[in-house]
């Protein structure tokens, strides 16, 4: 440890030096758990894939044979199209912001978590109504639902169910998009700090490999405050949680042109509140 800073602009600029550090570590998490949970899902259809060739093989019967070639189809399908989405997200590496549609980054992202859904009996219903294109960076906006998903998954260990929701709102110029689930909920006391960095209430990493950093909210924060957008919460402990996302609708191209920088006023991030999720 170093000596008391007690220059305010050497202090800020430790503080701004900080508050890099942790962006970038953000982004390191994100992007190994993206690399994790790909990795996991393409292991588990090579696998269906070689148990289903293997069966194949072992059964002359027409029957038999057609089911394999079916099941290593579907599987390699589903494989396709997760390669398509990360082809798809490697593209566009730079933080601009592009007309992005949310149906579709909502569709893969359910893609990459459709097994570990699954597997812990959670269904998925969706609302979606039809939205106008909104102004994002998809990989971002793609971390984002990952992260809330995720969290959401984590919140119901006995199953439940994932609500997402998406609608516009003309009067604003704003898409929203709910998610929500039924699982344990969030004291009241937790909510204010729930978007710090670092604050968890997991032990560690779960079975899947996830979770116990307490970074995954301040990144989302962070993510949708860089897009003007806005992020609120409603919790209700025992009944389930509920996540909403505001992102400003990408404009027609003529009118983008000819709007000022930057094009929204700001519209900071709302603070958490404690009503229950209708
Ligand atoms: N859907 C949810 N239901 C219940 N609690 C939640 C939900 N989402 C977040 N939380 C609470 O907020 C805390 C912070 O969430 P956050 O995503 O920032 O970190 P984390 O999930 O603990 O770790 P990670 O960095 O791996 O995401 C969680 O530990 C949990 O207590
Ligand atoms: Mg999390």
């Amino acid at each position: 440890m170093g000596e008391p800073i007690s220059d305010p602009g050497l202090m800020q600029q430790q503080l701004a030096e900080l508050q890099q550090r942790l962006a970038q570590a953000q982004r390191l998490t994100a992007l190994g758990e993206l690399l994790s949970i790909t990795t996991h899902e393409f292991n588990n259809i090579l696998m269906t894939i070689i148990n289903y060739a293997k069966l194949g093989l072992r059964h002359s019967d027409p029957q038999t044979q057609q089911k394999a070639f079916e099941k290593i189809l579907t599987a390699a399908q589903r494989a396709a199209r997760i390669s398509h989405s990360i082809l798809g997200m490697a593209k566009n590496r730079s933080g601009n912001l592009e007309p992005t549609n949310l149906v579709g980054l909502l569709e893969d992202t359910l893609l990459l978590l459709e097994r570990e859904l699954n597997k812990y009996r959670i269904s998925v219903e969706k609302h979606y109504q039809p939205v106008p294109p909104v102004l994002a960076n998809g990989n971002q906006i793609q971390q984002v639902l990952l992260n809330l998903i995720i969290n959401a998954r984590q919140a119901m260990p006995q199953g439940g169910r994932l609500t997402l929701k998406l609608w516009h709102e003309p009067a604003t110029s704003m898409v929203h998009l709910m998610i929500r689930d039924t699982g344990c909920g969030i004291p009241p006391e937790f909510l204010p700090r729930i978007f710090d960095p670092f604050f968890t209430t997991k032990t560690g990493q779960d079975a899947t490999g996830k979770g116990g950093t307490g970074l995954g909210l301040a990144m989302c924060k962070e993510i949708i405050q860089a897009h003007q957008g806005r992020i609120r919460v409603e919790s209700t402990p025992g009944r389930g949680t509920a996540f909403t996302l505001m992102l400003p609708q990408a404009q027609p191209t003529a009118e983008l042109s000819s709007l000022p920088v930057p094009l929204r006023s700001s519209q900071g991030l709302m603070p958490p509140m404690a009503n229950a999720p209708q």
